[in-house]
C-alpha cells in the first residue's frame, strides 16, 4: 500500500488505510473453496429445475435435508457453510453463509430476507472482517425484508416481522418487529400440521 492510500485520522490516532488490502485484511473463514462454491451457487441458482439445483448445491457442499425447496434467484454466499433441515423452504433471500448458517426443520424464509453472518469491526484501522455463525431454529419464519445480523440465534417456532432488523437473540415462539427487533407478540405452542417446504409456487 502506498502512502497515498493512506487517509490522515485525528492527530494521535492509528491512519485510517482504505478498504484491508488482502495481507491486512484477516478473512479467517473466507477460503477459495468457499469463494468458488458462491460463483458456482450463483449459476445453480438461476437454473430452472429444483431437484436439478438441490442436487447441484449438495454437490459444492451444501448441506440440505429432505424436501425443501431452495427457490430459484436466491442468493448465497459460502454454501458450502449452509446447512437447511428438513422441510425447510427458503425464497428469493440472500444468504450470506461464511461464518456459518444453520437453519432447522420446517423453517420458511420468505423472499426479500437478508442472513448475514459477515460484519467489519468499525474500529479496527484495518476494517478487520469477523464471521459469527447464524441458528435458526425449527419452524421459525423469517418474513420478507428482514435482517438477521452476525451471531444472532433466532428460537424454535419464533416470528420475524415483515422489515425487521434483528441484533440480538430471538426467544422461542416469540413475535419480532422493527429496527432494532423487538418482541411484540407471542406465537401459540402447538403441533403444527404443515411443512414450508411442500409448497411449490410455479416457476420455482
Ligand atoms: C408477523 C405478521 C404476520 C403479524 O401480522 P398480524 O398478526 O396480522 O399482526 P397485526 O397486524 O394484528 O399487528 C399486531 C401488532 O403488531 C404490529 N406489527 C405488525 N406487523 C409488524 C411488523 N412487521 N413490524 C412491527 N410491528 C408490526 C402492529 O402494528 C400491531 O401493533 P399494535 O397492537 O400496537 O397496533 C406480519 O407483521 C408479517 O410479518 N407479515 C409477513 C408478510 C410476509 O412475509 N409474507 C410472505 C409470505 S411467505
Amino acid at each position: 500500500m502506498s502512502e497515498s492510500d493512506r487517509v490522515a485520522g485525528p492527530p494521535g490516532e492509528v491512519p485510517v488505510t482504505g478498504i484491508g488490502t488482502a495481507e491486512a485484511s484477516p478473512r479467517v473463514r473466507n477460503t477459495k473453496g468457499s469463494y468458488l462454491a458462491t460463483k458456482l451457487a450463483y449459476n445453480i441458482g438461476r437454473l430452472h429445475g429444483l431437484r436439478l439445483r438441490l442436487y447441484l448445491y449438495r454437490r459444492i457442499g451444501m448441506k440440505v435435508g429432505k424436501g425443501c425447496v431452495i427457490r430459484r434467484g436466491v442468493y448465497l454466499g459460502s454454501p458450502n457453510e449452509l446447512e437447511v433441515g428438513e422441510g425447510s423452504f427458503v425464497g428469493r433471500a440472500s444468504l450470506y453463509c461464511t461464518g456459518g448458517v444453520k437453519i432447522g426443520r420446517n423453517v420458511n424464509v420468505s423472499d426479500g430476507a437478508v442472513i448475514i453472518t459477515a460484519k467489519h469491526d468499525v474500529n479496527s484501522p484495518i476494517f478487520e472482517a469477523k464471521y459469527e455463525p447464524i441458528t435458526i431454529g425449527d419452524w421459525a419464519w423469517i418474513a420478507t425484508n428482514t435482517i438477521v445480523l452476525a451471531g444472532v440465534t433466532i428460537g424454535e417456532g419464533a416470528v420475524v416481522a415483515a422489515g425487521a432488523v434483528v441484533t440480538k437473540d430471538v426467544p422461542a415462539y416469540s413475535v419480532v418487529g422493527g429496527n432494532p427487533a423487538k418482541v411484540i407478540g407471542e406465537r401459540k405452542r402447538q403441533p403444527f400440521d404443515y411443512v414450508p417446504g411442500s409448497y411449490r409456487p410455479p416457476f420455482l
